[in-house]
């Protein structure tokens, strides 16, 4: 399909508006607000999980594949959506949770029954001995990544909660099972699909990990993901064009990637990797803070934008997720340069070759939670590391603010819509807390203030839907070794856009032959082209080269 000139939204659905008063967001509630999407501009709205879910990693962990779980709504509810979307010109997007299910899903009580074929479903080893797992692999939410069954004397893998049991993908069955599934949602109307951590589907063995790392070298991208994704796009879409998929890969090389996104879409349209955010992360490590390594930001952004171009293979774009902290609280400045920074961060995105993807609130400079009580934590992975960094001798100080910066939370508080209690979401106590942001950052103000972050955004969604050369033209990087500035152009026949951005709070100096271009957006008022010229704090000049 055509995907070259659309942006996606991500909704976190359980914190984006709550219309009947549980604290809990659902689908009516989206529907109230399509609107604002649409003057948005947006193409495809991406639902995080709203199925039935023990909730134990707030949906990822599926209890069934086809029922809405009754706090979000019914299937009523979710026709109106789709056809109310479809008047304003929006389609949607499902999460198609396929690598685990949740130990409450029918297959894994049916397994632990003892029932051979659902048994089969998922991964059992033996122990190495009584009470020793199988290997020493680590689960990313901490702790071991296998759990034992004494009924069976066998472990099941769960490289997540141990309450996310891994599918065994080489069970025929299982990819009958997730086609199956992904067919189910297009007859309802759902034509675009993220596939959760898809390439650690195919497992390559189950040794020990050599450094005493996680395991992750054994089941990611493993030797069969290729054949699998094949296998699951033929079986779900046939040669049907009418739909958009995107996979998200986890610890992923560009190798990979080049075929999982490949221009024959034999696999997906698109893919998500996340190397660009792990630039703070001290020798890799997600709760060992560091500033952001910004040469390493650059390198990454144009290597995956010059790799992927070589081979014609197509990237998801993006800062922001329900997984990471808010970008502009992260690569920005969330005080002084509140509006600056987040004009930037989105130019900078925005512009690049690949499609966007907008994470709710973003467009308007939605913060980090600033929580400074472990008890307004609900996500599992901050829970279990808090305890797990305090045991490793950490001062609960220290780990509070490790927190503040990596907790997914981050990004999960309410959806901040005015300044009324709990930021508009919801007139009684959210899920979740509110960010104390609510009262200033939010929707109301943003509409009200036509420099808003929001206004600026939608320059950039409609430039892209309108302009070939944002869609199509050849990326090359510019200004390489600047330490400040990450910029590059866009080229099209005759045709070329400059984006350049200065991502730090000091003024500072560029030289580009600029005489022959002229600025279409930027984010301060007076700004003028020259050849050596000065980038105020956080910047952001497009220019397109004058036409004859
Ligand atoms: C993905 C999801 C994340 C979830 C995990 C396990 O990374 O984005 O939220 O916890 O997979 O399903």
């Amino acid at each position: 399909m055509a995907v070259k000139d659309k942006i996606v939204y991500q909704i976190y659905p359980k914190s984006f508006q709550d219309s009947n008063h549980d604290g809990w967001g659902d689908i009516r509630g989206v529907i109230s607000r399509l609107d604002y999407l649409q003057e948005l501009g947006i193409n495809y709205i991406w639902f995080n999980p709203m199925v039935v879910s023990p909730q134990r990693d707030n949906g990822y962990d599926v209890a069934d594949y086809r029922s809405f779980d009754p706090r979000y709504g019914t299937m009523e509810d979710f026709e109106e959506l789709v056809s109310e979307a479809k008047k304003r010109g929006i389609d949607i997007m499902f999460d198609m949770v396929f690598n685990h299910t949740s130990t409450e899903h029918e297959w894994f009580k049916r397994a632990l029954a003892g029932e051979e074929k659902y048994k089969n479903y998922y991964i059992w080893k033996k122990g190495k001995g009584p009470g020793v797992p199988p290997n020493n692999w680590q689960s990313k939410f901490a702790g071991s990544a296998w759990e034992y069954v004494e009924k069976f004397d066998e472990w099941y893998l769960h490289l997540f909660d141990v309450t996310q049991a891994d599918l065994d993908w080489t069970n025929p069955e299982v990819r009958k099972e997730c086609a199956d599934i992904v067919n189910y949602w297009r007859s309802k109307g759902v034509h675009g699909f993220r596939f959760d951590v898809i390439n650690l589907i195919s497992k390559r063995s189950y040794e020990d990990d050599p450094n005493n790392y996680d395991g992750r070298q054994f089941y990611t991208d493993g030797p069969k993901e290729h054949e699998y994704l094949k296998e699951l796009n033929l079986n779900s879409f046939g040669q049907d064009e009418e739909h958009l998929t995107v996979g998200e890969m986890s610890s992923t090389t560009i190798e990979n990637c080049v075929q999982y996104a490949g221009k024959d879409c034999s696999e997906l349209d698109m893919v998500f990797s996340f190397h660009h955010l792990k630039v703070d992360y001290k020798n890799q490590m997600k709760w060992e803070l560091q500033p952001m390594d910004f040469m390493a930001l650059k390198r990454l952004l144009s290597t995956w934008q010059v790799k992927m171009q070589e081979a014609d293979a197509w990237n998801a774009l993006f800062w922001n997720c329900h997984d990471q902290p808010r970008s502009i609280s992260r690569f920005g400045n969330d005080k002084e340069y509140h509006k600056e920074s987040g004009k930037m961060l989105a130019a900078a995105l925005h512009m690049m070759r690949g499609t966007p993807y907008v994470y709710q609130g973003e467009e308007f400079g939605m913060t980090n939670a600033c929580f400074t009580d472990i008890s307004q934590y609900v996500d599992v992975e901050s829970t279990n590391i808090y305890d797990v960094l305090l045991k490793q001798g950490k001062t609960k100080e220290e780990v509070l603010h490790i927190l503040q910066e990596r907790s997914r939370d981050n990004a999960r508080t309410p959806m901040q819509w005015d300044d009324s209690e709990n930021g508009g979401f919801s007139d009684v106590k959210p899920w979740l807390q509110s960010a104390d942001s609510y009262k200033k950052i939010n929707v109301a103000n943003a509409l009200k203030d036509p420099d808003s972050i929001f206004y600026f955004y939608q320059k950039l969604i409609k430039m892209r839907k309108e302009m070939p050369v944002v869609q199509e033209g050849l990326f090359i990087p510019l200004l390489e070794d600047h330490e400040k500035v990450f910029a590059y152009e866009r080229k099209l026949n005759d045709e070329s856009l400059i984006c350049i951005n200065n991502f730090f709070s000091e003024e500072t100096e560029i030289s580009l032959p600029l005489q022959d271009y002229e600025i279409i957006l930027s984010n301060y008022q007076e700004s003028a082209l020259s050849d050596n010229m000065k980038l105020r704090p956080y910047e952001t000049i497009i220019a397109c080269r004058k036409q004859n």
